[in-house]
């Protein structure tokens, strides 16, 4: 922790294929917000690399939705660093619904650029395992592992 407390954060902010074209939009949001890229990578998730992403969700009714969208096009995955970075970022989103976040974070990235609740702009790591986890399944570390064991991603 520094001085006043807070936590630097290493966390991970994906943007959508929705909003690749807008992406200098979000970045100068981001810095605007006190937070760093250190890291950042334009891809395109296989079918399955985006089922392996959002695994949590293979049991809901819009996983076949969302896997659908989020290989449908680039995406830009961003490390980005700062204070509180993973819960920071999140805010910065704002809620997963587009609708809902118009109405009830006005300011937020979903309420400028999001179109639904799947078309909603970005991702968030939700806590710092799921930062490390899915900071991770980008950047992979290749120390202590063979080249097997990197995902390989598309290029654009
Ligand atoms: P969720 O983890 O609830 O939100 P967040 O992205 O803020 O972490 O949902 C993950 C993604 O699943 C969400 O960004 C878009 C998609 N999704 C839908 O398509 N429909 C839905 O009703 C929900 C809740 C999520």
């Amino acid at each position: 922790r520094n001085k006043l407390g807070s936590k630097k954060e290493r966390t991970l902010a994906l943007i959508k294929p929705d909003v690749v074209t807008k992406i200098g939009d979000v970045m100068e949001l981001v810095y605007s917000s006190n937070l760093m890229v250190t890291k950042a990578k334009m891809t395109r998730l296989s079918w399955s690399q985006a089922a392996d992403f959002y695994m949590e969700h293979q049991s809901k009714s819009f996983f076949n939705n969302l896997v659908q969208f989020m290989s449908s096009g680039p995406v830009v995955a961003m490390e980005i660093m700062g204070d509180e970075a993973t819960s920071v970022w999140r805010k910065l989103l704002g809620p997963a619904d587009s609708a809902a976040a118009r109405r009830e974070a006005p300011h937020s990235i979903r309420a400028h650029f999001g179109t639904d609740g799947l078309q909603n702009v970005g991702h968030g790591s939700e806590s710092l395992d799921a930062a490390a986890r899915e900071l991770e399944f980008f950047f992979p570390s290749t120390i202590g592992h063979g080249p097997s064991n990197t995902a390989t991603f598309t290029d654009c």
